[in-house]
């Protein structure tokens, strides 16, 4: 999938920065951005600027990053083909635009967040979108009070937004709603990935499979919490995944940016009803030298490092274009 925000999305985001000064947006996007560094929530988004603030800043990483996870749950299961989504912790959208991009026969979405700046942003940006968006019920009111199913949920970088020991719980909550699949997005964080460890744990208790990234559905092999234990040769390691994607000149100049890419770390977990393909994932960029290439792999044997000779012409050639992500 391609990293970049639809077109259609560019220009109704576009369109809603029609007569918004740049330098008083630029401020709070940096505000915003030293918030969410400083562990606080979207609460901070209260005006119609703020969430402008917020799209333009990270809409297009978070957009990025729930498209390349939705690829590999596409590569994982590709027989997966939701009507129905529901993104939780909504914001302005961006999960619900990569959904209808990945899976295109969605026809029913239904974006859930209790922030108003945020889902009026959504609205107007939705109706840009292809019908099943145009017509998506933007719903106001908190997470733990949801009562709906749908074959698709995500919740994309909500968790951070709760404290750390709620993860779990809420994600055996959001399974209860989930009848195909459900997407846990979070920063690619040592934070953002203990909300992930554990949740898929609570996940997999619950009877979830897990589609991606884990190839398994075993206790995780990474080091519990970063710096746990100084003999582990993981202590320092965390499962993340990194996505570029390319800026726009108002991202840019949200950014005080000086390149037109950024690189969003992000960590995730994708568990399904059904049982996905297995095999192992690469959790790390390839290290290319002369004699080959080498591989960090995880699956259910746990962490290792595979190593491929250039020699060995045939697996060499299969192989050669897998990077950090991507299945071995
Ligand atoms: C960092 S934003 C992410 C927005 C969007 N999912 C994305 O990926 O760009 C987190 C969102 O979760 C929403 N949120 C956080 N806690 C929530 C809760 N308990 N109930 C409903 N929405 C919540 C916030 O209002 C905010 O829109």
């Amino acid at each position: 999938m391609n990293p970049a925000l639809p077109a259609a999305l560019a220009a109704a985001l576009d369109a809603a920065l029609t007569g918004v000064a740049r330098k008083p947006l630029a401020a709070a996007a940096r505000k915003l951005s030293e918030g969410y560094r400083q562990g606080q929530t979207s609460r901070a988004v209260v005006s119609p600027e703020d969430a402008c603030a917020y799209a333009v800043a990270r809409m297009p990483a978070t957009y990025a990053a729930c498209s390349a996870v939705f690829s590999r749950l596409m590569m994982a299961m590709p027989d997966l083909a939701p009507r129905t989504l529901l993104d939780v912790g909504a914001g302005t959208g961006a999960a619900s635009w990569a959904a209808v991009t990945a899976w295109p026969q969605m026809e029913s979405l239904t974006m859930l967040d209790h922030n108003p700046a945020l889902r009026a942003l959504a609205r107007k940006l939705a109706q840009a979108g292809p019908p099943g968006l145009a017509s998506a019920e933007i719903l106001g009111g908190d997470l733990a009070l949801l009562d709906m199913k749908a074959g698709l949920v995500v919740a994309s970088y909500v968790l951070a937004e709760l404290p750390e020991e709620k993860a779990a719980g809420v994600a055996a909550e959001l399974w209860r709603w989930t009848d195909a699949a459900l997407v846990l997005v979070e920063p690619g964080t040592p934070q953002g990935f203990a909300r992930i460890r554990a949740a898929r744990a609570a996940l997999i208790a619950a009877g979830a499979h897990v589609a991606a990234p884990c190839t398994h559905d075993d206790e995780c092999p990474m080091a519990r919490s970063v710096g746990e234990s100084r003999s582990d040769q993981n202590q320092s390691d965390w499962c993340h995944f990194s996505q570029r994607l390319p800026r726009s000149r108002d991202h840019m100049l949200m950014k005080g940016a000086s390149v037109p890419f950024e690189d969003e770390r992000y960590a995730y977990v994708a568990v399904t009803r059904e049982p996905a393909a297995r095999g192992a994932r690469i959790l790390a960029p390839v290290l290319e030298t002369k004699p080959g290439l080498t591989f960090k792999l995880c699956d259910e044997t746990g962490l290792r490092a595979q190593f491929v000779a250039a020699r060995d012409k045939d697996e060499y050639r299969r192989v050669r274009k897998r990077g950090w992500g991507d299945l071995f």
